[in-house]
């Protein structure tokens, strides 16, 4: 039976929930494909663990263990991987530790699927050079939008369509804010308390409020679909934390809903992104996707226009986004025997 050695890069609530469901679906990888996936070394920020042999989840759970300084160049130099998982933190200013891991993995021949935003949004189209050179796969749902559908939709379901425009809700934290002024009537504060408290903000909330995230994941998708090489800084970006209780009893009174999108629209052969406040009233499909749900809409010129609705923010959704990219990239290696 064919071996293939997972690799995780930032041991966080994300990695973790990885290496739990990549070793909770051992048997499944076993059955289907004649895989034995293992997971054989995993990295912090100070720290890591490398076990040829594969990893299980007490060993996992025992920081004690993990050899100190093992993490960065040392840990992905050494680390025998096929497929990486990275998920260490997102720098979109500089790509952060997560740009030299994914350049090392692929420079290596090693499988990538990335869930950190920096590196791709800084570097998407050279790091996709460079996956094409070495004959491996870059993979990105967990870095665009998670749960919801963005990339694949575009890149698989919809091939071969001009597509006119697509508008997506895919920040979690920056709709429960919204979602929560509106219901409860309270103020930005409040409501940013109550994402904290849901655990779903960033560390940095001005990430999320500032529309950081999803200007990130727009350039993501707008290099990964359409090889528009889109900049995060420069694209023209609203948040919501100027929003005022002011502004919701008069949204509240006439009856519409904020929502904050990211939007790539067709100009000629080419494509602009920008993140907005927009106001939806009750015939906009987006007037009802409330709290941690997120959505998409795309109009097509052959095949119409979609809205996707769901894949809403939290852990599982991302770890399981990670793992259908897992799972395409065993397809793609999975020969059967004749
Ligand atoms: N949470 C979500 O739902 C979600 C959704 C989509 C994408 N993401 C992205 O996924 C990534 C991880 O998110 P998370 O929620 O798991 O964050 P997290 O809980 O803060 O975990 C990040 C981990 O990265 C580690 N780390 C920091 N610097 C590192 C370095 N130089 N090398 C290796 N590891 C390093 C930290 O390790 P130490 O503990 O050792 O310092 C920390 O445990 C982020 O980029 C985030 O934007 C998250």
């Amino acid at each position: 039976m064919r071996r293939i050695n997972v690799a995780i890069t930032g041991f966080g609530g994300i990695g973790r929930k990885v290496a739990e469901l990549l070793l909770d679906r051992q048997p499944h990888y076993r059955a289907r494909y004649q895989f034995d996936v293992r997971v054989v070394g995993v990295c912090g920020s100070s720290a890591g663990l490398i076990d040829e042999a594969g990893l299980d989840k007490a060993r996992l759970g025992n920081r004690a263990a993990y050899t100190k300084g093992l993490t960065g160049s040392a840990f992905v130099e050494s680390v025998p991987a096929d497929v990486l998982f990275e998920s260490s933190p997102t720098d979109f200013r500089t790509g952060g530790a997560a740009l030299s891991y994914i350049s090392a993995a692929l420079q290596r021949r090693v499988h990538v699927i990335a869930i950190s935003k920096g590196a791709l949004a800084l570097a998407y189209t050279s790091l996709s050079d460079v996956a094409a050179r070495q004959k491996v796969a870059l993979k990105l749902s967990g870095a665009a939008g998670s749960a919801l559908p963005t990339i694949d939709l575009l890149q698989y379901n919809l091939a071969g369509c001009k597509i006119s425009s697509v508008a997506a809700i895919v920040t979690g934290t920056t709709n429960v804010i919204l979602s929560e002024m509106m219901d409860k009537e309270c103020s930005f504060g409040e409501a940013l308390s109550e994402a904290q408290h849901l655990g779903i903000a960033e560390s940095d909330p001005s990430l999320d409020t500032d529309g950081w995230d999803t200007a990130c994941k727009i350039a993501i998708v707008c290099n990964a679909a359409f090889g528009t090489a889109i900049k995060v800084q420069e694209m023209p970006r609203q948040g919501i934390s100027g929003v005022t209780l002011e502004d919701v009893r008069r949204w509240r009174a006439g009856n519409v809903m904020p929502r904050l999108v990211g939007v790539i629209e067709s100009v000629g052969a080419t494509y602009d992104a920008s993140v907005r406040l927009e106001l939806c009233d009750e015939t906009h499909p987006f007037f009802r996707v409330h709290g941690r749900n997120k959505a998409i809409r795309v109009s097509t010129d052959l095949m119409g226009d979609f809205v996707i609705v769901g894949g809403g923010s939290n852990p599982y959704g991302t770890a399981g986004a990670a793992l259908k990219d897992f799972e395409h990239v065993l397809r793609d290696l999975y020969r059967p025997v004749e």
